[in-house]
């Protein structure tokens, strides 16, 4: 064999210009400051901290003695959980879907938005995704050579696209327009008269509307997030993706859905059945149960965010952060004090006191002069995070 023959294998271009998840780098500066003894108080990534509902545990311990679970799961989801999933919306958001036709499980909600993206997307096609966003909302459209347009999400427009903004050349190309409100990571809700010009907007211009309504529990003071079907001829344009991982707490079990009409489910079951399996079916028993068990379990989850949300509001106005309280998710959404970028402020707070917040530059390019903050620390914790900024002397003048 010949040893001077050099091997070069290399991933495709599409892997290789993807950018570094920023959270990867996040957990490179934690590891460094575990290194040097830091007790870390960790308020970068969403992950719910608390433990899912016993009910549900319990059903995925049943489901595992039963030899059925042990094959593979069906693709669309067990016409069970698409029944239990139809009644949980109509129930929940007062809409109608068939269960038959018009509802697509998932392996947790992030593959769906991911998938959706690549079975819509020709290349060259624009997508619109504000920004500031939850990173996976781009990543499909990327990896099927589509081209993204940001809209800016800023305090000045309350965290909402400004529709009149989007030239109608983009308008014109556009295929999709994904939102998400509840949103992440600045909190914001979108009122009914958004939803509806927004519906307007996709029904005009043709474009496939993609509600992200993974927060659509995680909400405060009687507030009540819709659903984009709650809007007169959204079903007509719109598909609506939901997660277990924050209501239930169930964000290590992989189990969301997508529903809309059956032109749409049919696509985008078309990309996952050539692609995967549905989520386990020990999973998917679990799913049942925790949609059909009293909602007390998930106010209990909600009404433990709240009174965190307190702490940390109060927190940072003592620090000097005027900021806006929102209804709904567990994030807070703060201005970097001046002459900091996201990242160095970022870096400097973790440094000084062993407090994670995530940089607003993972969520885009426009939003580096902000950092988000997640409630999924005990109050104990978030008490003594405030009394380490404070001690540190980082305020926002
Ligand atoms: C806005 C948004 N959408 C979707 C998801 C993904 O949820 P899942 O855990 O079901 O994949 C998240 C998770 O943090 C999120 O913040």
């Amino acid at each position: 064999m010949n040893k001077t023959c050099s091997i070069n294998i290399r991933p495709s271009d599409k892997v290789t210009k993807l950018p570094k998840y920023i959270f990867a780098e996040l957990d490179e500066w934690k590891e460094e400051a575990r290194e040097k003894g830091a007790d870390l108080i960790d308020l970068g990534i969403g992950n719910p901290d608390g433990a899912t509902p016993r009910p549900v545990v319990e059903a995925a311990l049943k489901a595992i003695q039963n030899p059925v679970s042990h094959g593979y799961p069906s693709f669309k989801g067990k016409i069970e959980l698409r029944e239990a999933i139809a009644d949980w919306v109509k129930r929940r958001y007062n809409v109608e879907v068939n269960p038959k036709t018009e509802i697509q499980t998932l392996i947790g909600e992030k593959e769906g938005l991911a998938n959706v993206a690549m079975a819509f997307t020709n290349p060259g096609d624009i997508n619109i995704v504000p920004d500031p966003y939850y990173p996976v909302l781009s990543r499909g459209t990327w990896v099927a050579s589509g081209e993204i347009y940001h809209v800016p999400l800023t305090d000045e427009n309350n965290y909402l696209p400004d529709l009149d903004s989007i030239p109608i050349s983009v308008a014109k190309r556009a295929k999709m327009f994904i939102i998400n409100y509840p949103n992440n990571p600045t909190g914001a809700t979108a009122p009914r008269e958004f939803l509806e010009k927004l519906v307007e907007f996709c029904r005009k211009y043709n474009i496939l509307l993609i509600s992200d309504l993974a927060y659509g529990e995680v909400c405060y003071d009687n507030y009540r997030p819709l659903s984009i079907f709650s809007i007169e001829g959204a079903k007509d344009v719109a598909m609506e993706f939901h997660s277990f991982s924050k209501t239930f707490n169930m964000a290590g079990w992989r189990v969301g859905f997508a529903c809309g009409k059956k032109e749409f489910i049919d696509a985008l079951s078309a990309m996952k059945n050539n692609l995967d399996y549905g989520t386990s079916t020990i999973v998917q028993d679990a799913a049942i149960e925790a949609l059909n068990m009293p909602y007390s379990y998930v106010q209990e989850i909600m009404d433990g965010y709240n009174a965190r949300r307190e702490i940390v509001a109060q927190g940072f106005n003592k620090l000097g952060w005027k900021m806006k309280r929102s209804s709904a998710t567990m994030y807070f959404w703060l201005k970097v004090p001046k002459g900091y970028t996201s990242k160095e402020f970022c870096k400097y707070v973790i440094d000084k006191t062993g407090v994670v917040f995530t940089p607003g530059i993972a969520f885009g390019d426009m939003s580096d002069d902000h950092f988000r903050v997640s409630i999924v620390q005990p109050p104990e914790r978030l008490k003594e995070a405030f009394q380490r900024l404070q001690n540190a002397g980082i305020r926002y003048e």
